[in-house]
Parts: C-alpha cells; structure tokens; sequence
C-alpha cells in the first residue's frame, strides 16, 4: 500500500523524509520518489526498486530543503516503473502531487486535460490531480484555492500532498477514505500515512478526517473542509513505540494481516467489474477444461476453486502443484484454461507451469496480488486480488482474497455458460458480498472472548496435530495443518476426514488434537460420525462448527463458532480460527511468526 511522508521545517527536509519513508516501507511498495523546492526551484527524484536506489540518486543532490514531500508506491494504475512512481507533476513542473488510493473518474478527467493542451507523462490516474490545480492556478488561484477546487472534481478515495515552486514554504494535503495523520513539532511539521513515519520525531499527532484539507508549514498547522472553512482539531498524543506502530499496533504482520481480511475481501470483491472485461467473456465460453496450478497455500486455494468452479460452471478442473505439473506430461490443448495462483506473481514452478502451457498453446489467467510481477507479465489475463501487500511469511489475507476471486470466476464463468439462473446468481454474488462483515463480526469477537486464542494456550505443546475436513473444507484442513507447521514446527498433517480409517486413525490418542471442520453443510453427519471415530480413541476434539450443531457441540472438546453461509462460501469463514490457532501457538511458543525459520516470502527458485 502506498505510503506519503511530508515535512516542513528548519532540518534537511529531503532526509527526514526518506527516513519516514522508510518506516514505512512494511506497508510494501514497488517505487519511491522525493519532490522539494530548491533555491526557487522544484527538484523530482523517483526510482522504482527500494527506497535505497532513491537515496543513492538524492545524496548526489547537495541541496538543503526545507519543505519536501515523498511517496512509496504499490501501483495500481500503470506498471512500477520510473515514470510512473510519485511524486507527479503538472505541465509547467511547478506542481508536484503525491497520492494514495484511487481516482474512480480518472480517465474521464484525463480525457477532458488533453482537450484542454495537457501532455501527461505517467500512466497514474495520480498525474490528473497535477494537471487539474495547474488549470485551477492558472485562474489566478493560489496553492490551497486551487487544490480544494481540484478536489471538488475527484472522484474515489484519495490522500493527496501538494506542493508549489512559488509557494515553497508549504504543503497542501487533503483526505478522503484514505488515511493522513499531521505531526506536530516544535518550529517543524509532518505529515504522513501513518504515524511510524515521524514518530521518532514527535507524537502529537492531529488525524485528518475525510473531507479535510490542511496547509503545512514550519510554524503552523491549519486545517479545514472542503469549502474553506477552518476546522478547529484536536492535538492527540501517541503512546505507541516505533516498532509496534510499524505493524498498527499488532504484535505481528500476521495478526494484522489476518484481521485485514474483511478489508481485503470486500476489496477483491469490489474489483470484480474490472475482471471479466472484453475478450475473456468469449474465451470463458471456449474453453472446455481448467488446469490450476499453484504451490503452497495458493495451491490449497486453487482445491477450494475446484469446488466453485464445478459446482457452479460444471467445467472439469484439475488442481496441480506447480511443481508436479510441470514434471509430468500434462495435457494441453487449445480448448484448456490454466489458471495460475500466486500472491507473489513471482513464484518460479508456478511461473515455469505457466510457460510450459503457453507453449503447449493454453491461454493462462493468473489470480495475482502483486501488480506487474512476471507471472502477471505472461499471463494472458490477470485477475488481481486486492490484499494489499502482505509482508508475513504465512499467508493469510492473501488466500482467502484468492478464494473471493476464484468464486467470482466461478460465478461468471457458470453465467456466461448459461449454467445459473440470474436469480442463483444474484443469491450467490449476495452470499458472497456478506461474508466481509461476517469475518469481521467473528474477529471482533474473537478479540473480546479470545476463545481461539484460549484453546491454543492448551495446545501449544502439541507434538502433532490432525486436520479434518470433507467437501469444499477438506482444502482447509490442509491450509490449516501448512500454517501450523510452518510457523510453529509443530508437525500436523490435514486429511479428507473420510480417509482417516485408511490410516491416519491410529495416530489419534489422548495427546492428540484433531482440529474438525464442521459447519452445517452436505456432509455434516459424516463428520459427526467422524468425531465420533476420533472420541473413542481418546483425542482432543476441537471443532470449527455453526451456534446451531448442537451434536458436534455435545461431542467436541472445545468449539469455534462460525457464522453461517452458504455452503460454498464456508472455506472464508473456517480458515480464519485456523490461521489465528497457528498464530497464537507460535506466538506462545516464542517463535519469529512473521519470518519462520528456512521460508521466504516469494519462492523465486525451483
Ligand atoms: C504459506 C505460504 C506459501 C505460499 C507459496 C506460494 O503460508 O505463504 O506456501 O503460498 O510459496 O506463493 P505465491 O502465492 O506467492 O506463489
């Protein structure tokens, strides 16, 4: 996610800022720029890559600004490139204009500033904003005049810093649905996208609301609404630390990144319109088999999209391990589909599956987080997932972003094959957009009752744990055994429950936790039947179930609520007590959560 760092003081501004960029470099970011004014003039450094490839230019740059603005980008519109990283300016390279979030009518905008002379140089929906307070400067406005009429004509979430050659004591920043916090110093302001960014600094901080604007300068900190009008604001005092500000005040990325996940589905879900745009309509119709190919836990997204894909589109799928695919001889033909899942876009069997189908001449979709990463570059269509970068080894928002958009595939898929009434459509497109608010009624109740958290207090010592599910859950006590072991060490294997008499049975004693997926579903009496199996030889049961399974609630040892949802759709509400049951034994256990041990994030080696 994007980061802005503003100041305006007496010190190197140009420093201070890239070091507030780099406290917020855990937000992930693909580019960095700096804009000051210097000697009368405004000076722009962008760099994609790290913030250090930025600094390597900038310290070549022996000016002493005292006012600058700086930009970490995660793009969204228009690859990572030099271009195309913040800071952008207007015509004249007078105005320089950082932004996070998006302009809805961009390109409308666009459209009329060319008409009206404007040449733009990046792809960035963020360059209309410097055109259009150009346009507003040129009627004889000043700075603040010009960036609230500007705003007057965006559309979409935006925080947004300004500054102006000819007015190089300040910057003008404004916010909407996009978050801008003001710290205030002693003869220096700041200004930034969250606080770690000037913590070290000071930690009076004002939090500017949506539709307020604010001028910066050494001395003063003013802020108003959008007509104009003084707003007068509260001066709040931050008693975080640097390093748990970094993570918003969570002990890890994965605690956050798994509260983050009603944010992260909603936004995948709400991406939706842009997926199925122009000719992929037409090769949904065409094709008559899908290949999903994936490792790790984009791999156990891809069993759960089997589930919607045939039930829904009645289209054979296969799910592949990247790196099984690609050593087999897998057949491909113009009518298969591969689907390639990868958070990363950079995952190399995944990349290699991918262009072992596109030579067998199969047309590739990726379902990616990670905008231009190389997988997305091959591919013949993406569908971006919007998780917001995920720093946590374990990946968590990632893979249930991945399920909202294999399910919107799946949907679409089965209505352009005619294959659901527009009624079941709508039903399961409303089931779905529900399940963001469900998540989150079920983590703000988990943070008041702490019932996982209190069921993995008496398991941390485990030695081994096993994982039971059937149906569309059979995927997630595999997803929930990969996050125990991964970030615990604690060995856990995931089985389709009905296997468990062809084996994994005699493993179960009273040592044992056996973690049931259960909700309500098809096969709910085989898994009660199964918990039964488990009860009598003595093991832990601990249950993922509905308020109303009342005969799993008489059987298990410890049970986790889920709400409930259509049957489909309970993989998003199932995984969630998994990963915060991984979480909070590793955390128990002392263990570096966000960096376990032999693991990196992007696997880029075979
Ligand atoms: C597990 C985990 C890994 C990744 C796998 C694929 O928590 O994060 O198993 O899922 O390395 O990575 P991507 O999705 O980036 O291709």
């Amino acid at each position: 996610m994007c980061g802005i760092v503003g100041y305006a003081g007496k010190d190197n501004a140009k420093n201070i800022v890239i070091n507030g960029l780099k406290r917020l470099e855990y937000r992930g970011y693909d580019s960095a720029g700096v804009a000051f004014i210097d000697s009368g003039k405004l000076k722009v450094y962008k760099k994609s890559g790290r913030i250090r490839n930025l600094e390597f230019e900038l310290n070549r740059d022996l000016s002493l600004p005292q006012v600058a603005i700086g930009h970490t980008r995660w793009a969204t519109h228009g690859e990572p490139n030099d271009i195309n990283a913040h800071p952008h300016t207007d015509c004249t390279g007078k105005i320089a204009v950082v932004h996070n979030g998006i302009i809805e009518n961009f390109t409308k905008l666009k459209k009329e500033l060319e008409l009206k002379g404007h040449t733009f140089k990046s792809k960035t929906d963020t360059e209309v904003i410097a055109h259009l307070i150009e346009e507003e400067i040129k009627t004889g406005k000043d700075l603040f005049k010009a960036v609230l009429s500007a705003a007057r004509k965006l559309k979409g979430s935006f925080a947004v810093a300004v500054i102006y050659e000819k007015e190089p004591d300040k910057i003008v920043c404004l916010r909407k649905d996009s978050p801008l916090v003001i710290g205030v110093g002693e003869g220096e302001n700041f200004l930034a996208s969250d606080v770690p960014a000037f913590l070290s600094y000071t930690n009076r901080v004002i939090f500017l609301d949506d539709n307020e604007c604010a001028i910066i300068t050494a001395d003063k900190v003013n802020v108003f609404d959008l007509n104009g009008n003084i707003v007068t604001k509260e001066i709040k005092q931050i008693p975080w630390s640097i390093a748990q500000a970094e993570k918003g005040g969570y002990k890890h990325f994965m605690i956050k990144e798994i509260y983050e996940q009603p944010k992260a589905v909603a936004d995948t879900i709400s991406g939706k319109l842009s997926m199925f745009a122009g000719q992929k309509a037409a090769l949904l119709k065409a094709f008559n088999k899908i290949q999903i190919v994936a490792c790790g836990t984009s791999y156990h997204a891809g069993l759960v999209g089997k589930f919607f894909i045939e039930s829904l589109a009645a289209i054979p799928v296969s799910v592949d391990y990247a790196s099984e695919y690609r050593y087999r001889n897998p057949i491909i033909d113009k009518n298969t589909l591969i689907v390639a899942i990868s958070q990363s876009g950079e995952t190399a069997d995944t990349l290699a599956a991918v262009r072992l189908a596109k030579e067998r001449g199969a047309k590739v979709v990726a379902i990616c987080n990670v905008i231009g990463s190389t997988i997305t570059r091959e591919a013949d269509y993406t569908i971006y997932t919007h998780a917001g970068p995920e720093i946590s080894v374990a990946s968590t928002k990632a893979f249930t972003t991945q399920l909202a958009a294999l399910f919107l595939f799946a949907v679409e898929a089965a209505r352009i094959r005619e294959k659901i009434s527009p009624s079941e459509e709508e039903r399961l497109l409303k089931a779905l957009s529900e399940i963001p608010s469900k998540m989150k009624a079920f983590l703000d109740k988990e943070s008041k009752n702490k019932t996982v958290h209190n069921i993995a207090l008496e398991f941390y010592n485990s030695q081994d744990a096993l994982y039971l599910g059937r149906f569309v859950n059979y995927p997630i006590a595999l997803e929930g055994a990969l996050k125990l072991k991964e970030i615990s060490y604690i060995h856990a294997e995931g089985y389709p429950a009905g296997e468990m008499k062809h084996g994994p049975i005699a493993l179960i004693d009273e040592k044992m936790p056996v973690v049931v997926i259960t909700p309500k579903d098809r096969v709910y009496e085989k898994m009660v039947s199964n918990i039964e199996e488990a009860k009598a030889r003595k093991g832990k049961v601990i249950a993922v179930t509905n308020p109303n399974c009342t005969e799993v609630k008489k059987l298990a040892d410890y049970t986790i609520e889920i709400a409930e949802t259509e049957e489909l759709l309970y993989p998003f509400l199932t995984v969630v007590p998994l990963q915060l049951f991984a979480y909070h034994i590793a955390d128990f256990l002392g263990y570096d959560v966000d960096q376990p041990r032999n693991l990196a994030k992007s696997v880029t080696v075979e």
